[in-house]
């Protein structure tokens, strides 16, 4: 018995820029941003909202839209009842308001009425920890007995979007070139035969250098100083609390996307591989186990590097990124609904999902398909 993945879908903006447009904004090129990351263009959201992206996703995910014409957008074992998800989780970072949340908003708009509905920010391995959270939620549910008086829930919805386009400082050449707008989103649901989700590993590492910051896109509105007398219009006195607490220079905590990318790439390629080894070493199999590692699409020479540690051939590992680029909470469920519809997985895979991000944050899923 298990959380049991039951469909799938994914959303990406209608704009597509390649490489070659953003030298319009900064000193790049085609052939550097392929190099070094393996992104030839990438979707950028311009009149679709967060919200919108995360729906059409979810709606090709419970089978209650047609899927586009490229046949690899979506993957569901027959259409849900909106009315039979018990619960929502949005994987964001960028949604577009604060309350309602993104999930609350996504409840509303496909009309889960009896869904209960929160957002969560684990940065880019958000869906992993929303569908970790999910399973834990579910397993707990059905491991009540019988007329027990806590809330029972057997299906799930989870969300993974981001439009990083919004909070890029699309000056700065080591960013902009590597993030793309898109939503995925997966239906699971508690299974009494089926394994599902198998094992699970999250971890949260310090960011003690902090090396992947964005202050929140909200100035401060409170009017009094520490005295109580009104504050004008001088800047956030929090603001400089808050860098000291986290020893970030004031000019790093930007509202746009700061990162030291070689300290990222090191620490991506550990969490990659840390997260693969434990969900193996928990579940008892072993890498010939595994028909395939779905990763984090981030950068391919990451991915690459991680392979090579694992003395594994690329070809056990799914690298979609080349026309998206790294969509954040969305890139793995993107992967995944890519992986399904296209027939890369097969009922009964086991399948490995493992993601990295900020916070420093990383986690792995193994899972019978
Ligand atoms: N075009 C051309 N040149 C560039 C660009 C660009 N877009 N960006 C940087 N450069 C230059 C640098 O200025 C530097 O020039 P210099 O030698 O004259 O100083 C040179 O290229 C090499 O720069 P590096 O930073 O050493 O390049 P590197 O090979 O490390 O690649 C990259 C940079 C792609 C950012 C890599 O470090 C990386 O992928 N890091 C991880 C990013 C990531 O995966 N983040 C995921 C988490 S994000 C989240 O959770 C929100």
């Amino acid at each position: 018995m298990g959380t049991r993945l039951v469909g799938l879908g994914k959303a990406l903006p209608k704009l597509e820029i390649e490489n070659d447009a953003l030298q319009a904004l900064v000193d790049t090129n085609d052939e550097w941003i392929f190099q070094r990351t393996g992104i030839r263009s990438r979707h950028v959201a311009v009149s679709e909202s967060t919200l919108e992206l995360a729906c059409d996703a979810a709606a090709l995910a419970l089978g209650s839209a047609a899927s586009a014409s490229d046949g690899e957008s979506a993957w569901c074992e027959e259409p849900i009842d909106p009315a039979s998800i018990d619960l929502v989780i949005c994987a964001t970072l960028s949604a577009d308001t604060l309350i309602p949340s993104a999930a609350a908003s996504i409840k509303r708009v496909l009309g889960l009425e009896n869904a209960v509905a929160f957002d969560l920010n684990a940065a880019c391995s958000g869906f992993i920890y929303g569908l970790s959270v999910a399973d834990s939620m579910l397993a707990a549910s059905c491991a009540l007995p019988e007329g027990a008086a806590k809330q029972t829930m057997r299906r799930a919805l989870v969300v993974g979007v981001d439009r990083l386009s919004r909070i890029l400082d699309w000056q700065d050449r080591s960013t902009c070139v590597l993030f793309g707008d898109g939503a995925g989103a997966a239906v699971v649901e508690w299974d009494a035969e089926a394994p599902g989700i198998i094992a699970t590993c999250l971890k949260t590492i310090d960011d003690t250098k902090n090396t992947l910051t964005c202050a929140s896109i909200f100035a401060s509105n409170t009017p009094f100083d520490e005295q109580g007398k009104l504050l004008g219009d001088a800047e956030d006195p929090s603001y400089a609390t808050l860098c000291e607490s986290l020893e970030v220079e004031p000019e790093l905590m930007k509202s746009t996307v700061h990162m030291a990318g070689q300290s990222v790439f090191r620490f991506a390629s550990r969490a990659l591989c840390s997260g693969i080894e434990a969900v193996l070493e928990q579940s008892g199999l072993t890498i010939d186990d595994i028909a395939l590692i779905v990763p984090h699409q981030a950068n391919e020479r990451i991915i690459r590097y991680a392979a090579k540690r694992l003395d594994l051939d690329m070809d056990r590992f799914l690298v979609s990124l080349a026309h998206t680029g790294n969509t954040s909470a969305a890139s793995v469920p993107i992967a995944l609904a890519e992986a399904y519809a296209s027939g890369k997985i097969k009922k009964g895979d086991k399948i490995i999902a493992v993601a990295f991000g900020a916070g420093l944050t990383y986690g792995a899923l193994l899972f019978e398909a």
